[in-house]
């Protein structure tokens, strides 16, 4: 039996067991069989949740780049890895074989080392949908250069922060971005943030829409005569197994975003195995995850799982909604998708347009479908059934974090029956863990606790760049020797996982992760705001979406609501980006607080929610009197 593509139920549970019952010894036979190695491991794991330290095939040495490229070369080398769809449907879509991406990486890579890039630098990649954001990426990971992917709907502010907190000595960027009818100027946000960044030397400019845009001499290159200089073949930097691979920034409960470090080997064994099976890929399927790369959904499996599996991998660089609510369906017809990955707020967006779009187009291609990043509820899983898997599509409800690189809880489509709204079952080597209120594991099913993982698995974050010690805070704190992964979920009465959300105070808007205190921070700026308070409240669409309380100081007494409401918004879009944009502000007499000061989130989530029967005792608080006026003047 083959432990590497799991077919039946039996299997997994086969396969499972034996990933706990020795998960060294299984992990070994994964990494041997399905991988190339420039030396082989000394130790397959040595691990200290208490420190916390994890390592992970320590003494072999690789590069990533050779398992997602050059190994293929020879058995597929003309076959598409990328197959990019530009924003607008009337530009051609280009096929870039594995042949291809080796010259283009290669190149790439050699305008980095041009530029003085070496291993351990710092990259920073800003960059829209295009092929060469995936391919910036490889070129990184082929000279042992660290990628730090920001996403580029993020703010000068934002982008600045996460270059000055790891130091990067590039950026590599566009003169702008499609975003169906919009246009969006990424060379004008990126020199406003580098006013703020010493650290950047250089910067490359991938032309995309041909905008007029400024370049600094002796600072800002374009990419493509960079490119025509160099040459096609790039030795790939020799790596040890837990060499740093990327960066990537996700949100905190409070304070600067953190930047999670993950490494090489453990990477790509885990991204590969749960590509493979997860999405039960074969030779000749034509998979598209519609994520950006600027998320750990776009780096695990829109780049390195599919490519490890020699996968032809879709990236689209437009929106769901450009030309029309039919682009989605118009794609998967077109190049006959057979597995498709998207999030439950692009699910309820595409059904609140009802079945014209989608039923002008053959869907048949369609093996596997797949959801990720927030809890998906039951109306938005049945329709995603019906119509565009037509019940013959098994939808992987697939439970997962940046932090753990990988899918984590998943069904494993044709073997695990589903369950609407239920990640359902652990993948082979993840050991998931239920914690009451006390702080003690709950052994038993149909209960529901805190979700920890107790075990380490290959791709787990290892740290938090530049700040060890909050990686330990935030992570390996709340429990003793447990992974704490800041979800709640339950367990049903067959051991199913159901995932119900953040248990922080991180809130996921459209699936995307925002910590509250960086956008009160974002608010507080405002010369009228006194302080303010973040909370989530359901949303048809988004999942959730940011309902803010504010107090004004007295320079903000009688100015006029609306436009405050507007200035604060643009703060927040000039500070984060326009994602963490509130849809409700409410100005408050006051914030309910503790006798310490601390503000009752509980109390004002409740409001949000319309849920005021029972708030519970507020008569300890120190201003109980405005827990009344904020319920008679919610908006
Ligand atoms: C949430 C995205 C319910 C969860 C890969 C997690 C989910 C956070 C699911 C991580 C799911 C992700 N069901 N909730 N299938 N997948 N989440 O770091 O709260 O962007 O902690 O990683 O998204 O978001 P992140």
């Amino acid at each position: 039996m083959s432990n590497y593509h799991i077919k039946h139920l039996e299997e997994y549970y086969q396969v499972y067991r034996k990933s706990v019952a020795n998960p060294e010894l299984f992990w070994e036979e994964i990494a041997e069989e399905h991988f190339m190695w420039r030396r082989k491991w000394d130790k397959i794991l040595s691990w200290d949740f208490s420190k916390p330290s994890i390592k992970w095939f320590e003494g072999a040495q690789l590069n990533i780049t050779e398992n997602c490229i050059d190994r293929h070369l020879l058995a597929r080398g003309n076959k598409t890895a990328i197959l990019f769809e530009p924003n607008d449907p009337k530009e051609k879509a280009q096929h870039i074989t594995y042949n291809e991406l080796h010259k283009k990486v290669c190149k790439f890579a050699n305008v980095l080392k041009n530029k003085g890039i070496v291993k351990g630098d710092r990259v920073c990649i800003y960059l829209p949908m295009i092929p060469e954001l995936a391919i910036a990426v490889l070129a990184c990971a082929r000279i042992g250069a660290i990628h730090s992917v920001v996403f580029a709907g993020f703010s000068s502010t934002a982008l600045a922060s996460r270059i000055n907190d790891s130091e990067c000595k590039m950026v590599i960027t566009s003169d702008g971005s499609y975003r169906g009818t919009k246009t969006i100027d990424l060379k004008g946000i990126v020199d406003e943030a580098l006013k703020e960044c010493s650290c950047v030397k250089t910067v490359l400019v991938v032309k995309r829409i041909n905008s007029n845009i400024i370049m600094e001499e002796g600072r800002d290159y374009l990419l493509q005569p960079e490119l025509d200089q160099a040459p096609t073949i790039c030795k790939a930097e020799i790596m040890n197994a837990e060499d740093a691979l990327f960066i990537l920034y996700t949100s905190g409960s409070t304070g600067q975003p953190k930047g999670m470090v993950h490494t090489t080997a453990g990477y790509l064994v885990y991204t590969a195995y749960t590509f493979k099976n997860v999405f039960q890929y074969r030779e000749e399927d034509v998979y598209w995850c519609t994520a950006d790369i600027g998320w750990i959904t776009g780096h695990s499996y829109i780049v390195y799982g599919p490519l490890a599996n020699g996968a032809t991998t879709v990236m689209f660089e437009g929106v769901p909604s450009y030309p029309n609510f039919g682009r989605f369906w118009d794609i998967v017809e077109k190049h006959k998708v057979t597995q498709f990955y998207t999030a439950p707020t692009a699910i309820r967006a595409l059904a609140k347009e009802g079945l014209t779009h989608l039923e002008k187009y053959d869907l048949s291609s369609l093996k596997v479908l797949g959801t990720v990043g927030e809890p998906i509820n039951e109306e938005a899983w049945h329709w995603y059934d019906d119509n565009v898997g037509k019940k013959k599509a098994p939808i992987v409800d697939t439970w997962w974090q940046t932090e753990t690189g990988g899918i984590m809880i998943t069904p494993i489509p044709y073997a695990t029956p589903t369950k609407p709204t239920y990640a359902t079952l652990p993948f082979p080597g993840v050991q998931p863990a239920l914690i009451n209120e006390n702080g003690e594991e709950i052994k038993e099913n149909q209960v529901d606790g805190r979700l920890c993982i107790k075990f380490p698995w290959p791709s787990m974050a290892r740290t938090i760049w530049g700040n060890h010690q909050r990686y330990k805070d935030t992570y390996f704190s709340a429990f003793e020797n447990k992974y704490f992964t800041g979800d709640g979920a339950l367990r049903d009465e067959v051991g199913y996982y159901r995932i119900t959300g953040r248990v922080d105070d991180v809130i996921i808007v459209s699936g995307h992760n925002l910590g509250t205190a960086p956008i009160e921070d974002a608010i507080n700026e405002h010369p009228a705001v006194a302080e303010s308070a973040i909370v989530g409240f359901p949303h048809d669409i988004k999942g959730n979406a940011l309902y803010g309380y504010v107090t004004l100081k007295e320079a903000g007494e009688g100015r006029n609501h609306d436009n405050l409401r507007k200035e604060i918004n643009q703060i927040i879009t000039e500070q984060i980006g326009p994602i963490a944009k509130l849809d409700k502000i409410q100005f408050t007499s006051g914030l309910p607080k503790t006798r310490s000061g601390k503000i009752m989130r509980r109390i004002l989530r409740k409001i949000a929610h319309k849920d005021t029967s029972n708030l519970g005792d507020i008569s300890t608080l120190l201003n109980p009197e405005v827990v009344n006026d904020i319920m008679n003047n919610t908006v």
